[in-house]
Parts: structure tokens; sequence; C-alpha cells
């Protein structure tokens, strides 16, 4: 009997700004996917990390069950409701579609999915951030999955010589999934090649090249993309089992250590360093920095232990305190260079509706001295 564990998360409304939902939206979601799931689903669990409500679901279904994401689909409408009610911010925010239509993917919700044979015990950490997009998880899963310095299993562990198998997914082409398979470690050049573009190339799913079985997911949808305006950030989850043929917990959680910068925080139109925190955790300065949460389970005949979380420890503090001073130091040149995000980017049409109007501005000096000297001036590129 195979396992599927379903992550589906929405924000439909927060407290105080793009901060947190209330307790009644969080009861309502989950009350309503107890009641209706009871025959769908062997667990869930329910958190909140920022502005965003998860749905952590196990059952036999497999990825992609219509009436698993229409459950998910139609708890965040209750939670929608119960946000209009009260006044909540952002009501319905990632609900970007008016009706449920098969599957979740393409509607507003961020998901990801998994399927797979249970071990004898089988440990795995449910990862959810905030004011980001899917590309930060980028660099934690090379390091992870792909680098002795964080993994040391990929030396030390037999299990683990033949490496990882990565499917990265181009979102910028909205037609359909474009995606691409690449093998660690031969290809890791190439696998590095893609994923420092955070913006275009993502991690989709990792599987184990011993035994081919599936190792991490994540959710790859760009609001930006779906929307094509401002929709608030994408705010991605991620699955991944650990321990045997796949990295330790601890080798996993590893590379957020480093508080890498990502995409997103205030307007999701800025660079910030990524912080780990404390589950159900809140957001806060410069509407950030980005946060991510990492709750770790075993589950066992699709039932979830509960959870530990695993960035609840004195050395994440030393962690946050240093990520913090990160925050800060890319803060103090505000909307100058790689502080905020290329215009491609930025989630607000502000600044290119101005560079509009500005363009008209510009003018050409007719100088002839300037325009020989500039004519003979064309830099070219260097050929690879
Ligand atoms: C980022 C985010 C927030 C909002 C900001 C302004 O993903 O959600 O930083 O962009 O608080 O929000 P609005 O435009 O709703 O006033
Ligand atoms: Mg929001
Ligand atoms: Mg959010």
């Amino acid at each position: 009997m195979k396992t599927t564990i379903s992550v589906i998360k929405a924000d439909v409304g927060s407290i105080g700004g793009h901060i947190k939902p209330s307790a009644r939206l969080k009861q309502t979601v989950e009350q309503f996917v107890r009641d209706k799931g009871k025959k769908l689903l062997s667990d869930l669990y329910v958190s909140s990390t920022g502005d965003d409500v998860a749905l952590l679901m196990a059952h036999e279904r497999g990825a992609n069950d219509s009436k698993i994401h229409e459950l998910a689909w139609d708890a965040f409408m209750a939670g929608t409701k119960v946000a209009k009610e009260q006044g909540l911010y952002g009501a319905g925010q990632d609900l970007l579609k008016d009706a449920f239509s098969g599957n979740i993917r393409g509607l507003g919700p961020a998901s990801c999915e998994m399927e797979f044979e249970e071990r004898p015990n089988e440990p795995f950490i449910f990862f959810a951030a905030d004011k980001t997009d899917p590309g930060a998880y980028n660099l934690p899963l090379y390091l992870a999955f792909c680098d002795p310095m964080h993994c040391a299993g990929l030396l030390l562990s037999p299990k683990m010589a033949k490496g990882f198998t990565f499917t990265i997914m181009d979102v910028n082409h909205t037609e359909g999934d474009r995606v691409i398979e690449l093998n660690a470690p031969e290809e890791l050049y190439d696998i590095a090649c893609l994923l420092r573009d955070n913006e275009r190339f993502v991690v989709e799913s990792i599987r184990s090249r011993a035994n081919n079985d599936i190792a991490a997911v994540v959710s790859t949808s760009r609001l930006h993309n779906i929307a094509g305006t401002y929709t608030g950030k994408d705010d991605p989850v991620a699955l991944v089992r650990t321990q045997g043929n796949f990295p330790a917990t601890g080798e996993i959680l590893s590379p957020f250590r480093i508080g890498h910068y990502v995409a997103g925080t205030m307007r999701g139109s800025h660079n910030g360093p990524l912080m780990p925190v404390k589950l159900n955790s809140t957001i806060s300065f410069f509407d950030g920095p980005a946060i991510v949460s990492a709750a770790a389970f075993c589950v066992h005949n699709g039932k979830f232990t509960e959870p530990v979380d695993a960035f609840d420890h004195p050395f994440w503090d030393w962690v946050r305190n240093n990520v913090s001073q990160k925050a800060a130091e890319i803060r103090n040149q505000g909307f100058s260079g790689p502080a905020m995000l290329p215009y491609s980017e930025l989630e607000y049409g502000g600044v290119v509706e101005k560079m509009g109007q500005l363009d008209e501005r510009f003018i050409v000096r007719k100088d002839e001295v300037h325009a020989a000297a500039g004519a003979g001036n064309g830099r070219k590129k260097k050929a690879a």
C-alpha cells in the first residue's frame, strides 16, 4: 500500500497586514477538512507560516487527485468567507479563479505531493516559506543533496554514493510544464548553472539514484506568472524524506544556516535573507525577513506523529541573529542595486510606469563629438 502526502497552502486573509491568519480562519479551514475529508484522508496537520495556511494531508489516492484538491479548495473558500466576515486583510488573496476545475495547480494555492511505499520508519520534513518564491529552496536543496560540505552522507554512506536525479522546471514557460532531468554528481555544473537563476529554474523534485525513490518535492507555482499582476509572493512549500538512502535530517537543515539572499520580502520586490523560524511564526521587519519553517514528522500507516519544530533550538537563535544582521545590511541600501529586484521581477507596476513617463522626457544631445566617439565604442560580449 502506498502513502501519499499532499501539502496545499494558501493565503486567504490575515490580521494586521500580510502577517498572520486569524485563529478562527485557521480553525474553520481545519474543521472543514476534518469534516469533509473523513473518508478521503488518513491524517491531517494544519499550520500557518506568516500569512499562509498549509494543509498537510496523508491519504492513499496518489498525487493530483481531484477530490483531495477540491477538498483543499473548498476549505480555503470557507476560510475566505470567515476572512471577509472578520474583515481580515487580503481576504481570498490566493484564490485567483472563480471555481475549482479539477486540479488546484494554476488556481493560486501552492501544492506539492509525493507518493511512496512507506519504509518501516518514515521520517520527513515539511518546509513552509513566506514572502519569497519557490527558487528559495534551490540553494539549500542543491547543497543538501550534492555537496559533501553539508551532506557528509555523500562521503560516508554507501547508500548515497550513487547520487540523486534533479527534475528542474522552467517556470517562465507558462504553456505547460517545461522540465529537465539532471544527475548529480556527473552533471553538477549543469544543475548549478540552472539553479543559480532562482526566478526561472526551480527544483520540482529529487529522486534517489539508488532505487529511484522520491526524496523531495517543491511547489513550483509562480503567482506572478498565473495572474500577470501582483497577487502576493508564491510562498512555497516543500516535502523532503530523510535518513537511509536520503540525507539525514540535520544534513537537510544544514544549508538553512546560511540565510542566503532570496527574492521577496517587502512588496515581493526585494532581495533579503531567508530566516529559519519556529512553527507558526509571523512576519515583521520590512514585511519579512522572508521566513521558512520546518516541521519534522514520521508517518506510519498513513498516520503522522506529532511534529518536531526543527528550527526551535538554541543553535537557530544564533542563526536568526546573524540573519537579522544580513537583513539590516541589505536594507541599508534601500532601493539601490541588488537590494531591489530587477524590473521583470517587481511585483508592483509603479517603477515600470514611472520609467515609461520618464522615458518620454529623455533627450539625445545633438553633439557630434560624442556621437563619433560613441560609434567606435561598442563593446562586444566575450564569446564563450
Ligand atoms: C509581500 C507582501 C507584502 C505586501 C505589502 C503591501 O509578498 O505580501 O509585502 O506587498 O504589505 O501590501 P498591499 O499591496 O496589499 O497594500
Ligand atoms: Mg499575503
Ligand atoms: Mg504569504
